[in-house]
């Protein structure tokens, strides 16, 4: 039997030439940066933070910072028409546009990834302003989407330089126990998985700490194929998606057809009370894939004894997976825009460091019911 579990491959030591510190924010390129803002607090429980556009000299843009926890959200609009970011909305619809890393030197970060093959979006930047010294870089990875390097040890302001702290002394809705970045997931071409398993391999030093082929992903009539990819540390996890052919549409043909092209699929975001997150969310109008209550019939057979009462999962629709190390709870909203692309996920680890691969079967006919509803299949 074999018995590495997760925590033993990520103690492999190997020099790390790229060591990150955890995601430092997500930002999405978005219609109306300001009506986002406030979806993803009024929703999220997100609070606000920065703010910059013309009124702080930026002539192209207006961004809006929020915060809960260690998650940052930034969520940035064009102000006119033909430029990247217009252009990038145009194509994609809302959409992920950069994963940020934190990094303690944002130039060796950017000098060691580039020498390994990376394109660069971004060469090292000095950004002061009276709160002290930002260095930032980036580098491109799957379609559009791009990772930003960010050095903020000698930075004490609330966001970066160029923002203004932004707060609404009449509006701070309730947060919803959502605490930190779990893991990023990428859709990819067919046939894409692998080249990039290995950009974030060699680019990147990432390794690959599990792997789904499509006998594990699929049902009667849709597959795909997945790879986990983790940093040094086991803070950065970026698992990447290639569609498998199967009797109908894969949820991941969907997701190009309509992104026109490779991004980012969803966000995990990690909560210590998935119960009580869930319920927030739900009861501020963000909607969830629903699996068969049939799921639960047997779901204590499957995972053993776990903490929490069976009644409120059912009724939320939470699912539940083991691995060696323990079990996790976890639950995917729709997508959060008209197109069928980015989405959310909610999880909440109880020593499991893997990936709810037992809820897979179920969750993928939730989805296949969408996808159908929408005349996608
Ligand atoms: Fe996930």
């Amino acid at each position: 039997m074999n018995t590495t579990t997760l925590t033993d491959k990520l103690k492999t030591t190997q020099t790390d030439f790229l060591p990150l510190q955890g995601t430092d924010y997500v930002e999405f390129y978005v219609g109306n940066a300001k009506q986002a803002a406030h979806y993803y607090m009024s929703a999220f429980g997100f609070q606000a933070l920065a703010y910059a556009g013309p009124e702080t000299g930026l002539r192209d843009r207006a961004s809006y910072a929020v915060r809960q926890n260690k998650l940052t959200l930034v969520l940035t609009t064009p102000i006119r028409a033909n430029n990247e970011m217009a252009d990038h909305i145009y194509k994609h619809g809302d959409g992920v546009k950069v994963l940020a890393l934190r990094v303690d030197d944002a130039t060796s970060a950017w000098e060691e990834t580039t020498k390994r093959g990376a394109r660069s979006y971004m060469k090292p930047e000095r950004k002061k302003d009276n709160d002290g010294e930002v260095v930032v870089s980036g580098i491109h990875t799957y379609g559009d989407t791009v990772h930003v390097f960010i050095e903020r040890k000698n930075y004490s302001g609330a966001f970066l330089p160029g923002y203004r702290p932004w707060n609404n002394p009449y509006y701070k809705p309730a947060e919803t126990g959502l605490l930190y970045v779990d893991h990023c997931v990428g859709n990819v071409g067919w046939n894409q998985m692998n080249p990039w398993v290995k950009f974030y391999e060699d680019v990147m030093g990432f390794r690959n700490i599990l792997s789904f082929d499509d006998n594990d992903i699929s049902t009667e009539y849709s597959a795909l194929m997945s790879k986990v990819m983790s940093n040094g540390n086991g803070f950065v996890k970026f698992p990447i998606n290639e569609p498998a052919e199967g009797k109908k549409k894969s949820q991941v043909e969907e997701y190009l057809d309509f992104y026109d092209g490779e991004g980012c699929q969803h966000v995990a975001m990690a909560t210590n009370d998935i119960v009580r997150t869930v319920t927030e969310l739900r009861n501020r109008g963000v909607e969830f894939l629903k699996v068969p209550t049939s799921y639960y019939d047997d779901l204590l057979d499957r995972v053993g004894h776990i903490d929490e009462d069976l009644g409120p999962l059912r009724e939320l629709g939470i699912l539940v997976d083991r691995d060696e190390e323990g079990y996790l709870l976890q639950l995917f909203t729709k997508p959060v825009e008209d197109r069928p692309t980015l989405f959310f996920e909610i999880i909440q680890r109880k020593g499991a460091k893997s990936f709810g691969k037992g809820n897979f079967k179920a969750l993928f006919e939730a989805i296949e019911k969408e996808q159908e509803a929408r005349g996608n299949l």
